[in-house]
């Protein structure tokens, strides 16, 4: 995936002006595990809401295995979305009525998958992120790192090409925190999809192949 010129104002040329990001450039190869870093404020979200197309870049281009992202449709990106991004947030926006196996299949459901398929792929990630005896719970029935794990275990359930995480381990202790980073560098590596996180946490860091720190919305460091 490439960025180009990418630059995001929010109420340009009004006195509530804020320039998030400015000219970014960037290449995120397949199979990548790029962390995102910067202080609060440093436009860590826009960026990855850019990425993902929940937003538009003021200006810039993105493409995704040639595809040009920015030229596409609402409609469109909410498609290519669908097909080929997974989300993780702070909040791990499960559906709270549906159990943890109708939360991790609601993708594939979408997608049109097989019902052997989605309880395979089901069962699959359940016994990587060891959630196996929470599957027939709800969401409000089981842990925070349970419902972090749930919610990974959506996010790549219809194998994906791209990830993107805003601060995945905010709400988790330390040993949660390791052993989510832990598991999904694991999926990382045998998946080869691109992962891409915001985060300042040490464990996300320490996972991580590559960081890339912003401030001010520039980068200013890619490591
Ligand atoms: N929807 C928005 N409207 C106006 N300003 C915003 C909006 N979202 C973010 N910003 C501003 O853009 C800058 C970057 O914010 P953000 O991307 O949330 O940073 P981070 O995730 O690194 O904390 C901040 O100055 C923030 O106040
Ligand atoms: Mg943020």
């Amino acid at each position: 995936m490439k960025l180009i010129h990418i630059s995001k104002t929010f109420f340009p040329g009004s006195s509530k002006e804020v320039k998030a990001l400015t000219d970014i450039n960037l290449t995120f190869e397949k199979g990548e595990f790029t962390t995102l870093s910067g202080e609060s404020g440093s436009g860590k979200t826009t960026l990855l809401n850019i990425i993902g197309g929940l937003e538009r870049p003021t200006e810039g281009k993105i493409f995704f295995d040639g595809l040009e992202l920015t030229a596409l449709s609402d409609e469109q990106m909410a498609d290519f979305r669908l097909h080929h991004m997974g989300f993780i947030f702070q909040a791990y926006n499960l559906i709270s009525v549906l159990t943890v196996r109708e939360n991790i299949g609601f993708i594939m459901k979408l997608l049109d998958y097989r019902e052997d398929e989605i309880n395979n792929r089901i069962n699959e990630l359940a016994s990587v992120l060891q959630i196996e005896n929470i599957l027939d719970n709800l969401p409000g029935q089981i842990s925070g790192g349970q419902q972090q794990r749930v919610a990974v275990a959506r996010a790549v359930a219809s194998k994906p090409k791209l990830i993107l995480a805003d601060e995945p381990t905010a709400n988790l202790d330390s040993k949660n925190s390791q052993r989510l980073m832990e598991m999904l560098r694991a999926l990382n590596e045998k998946e080869q999809v691109t992962v891409i996180f915001a985060s300042h946490d040490k464990y996300v860091l320490a996972e991580s192949k590559r960081t890339i720190v912003l401030d001010d919305g520039a980068v200013i460091e890619d490591r």
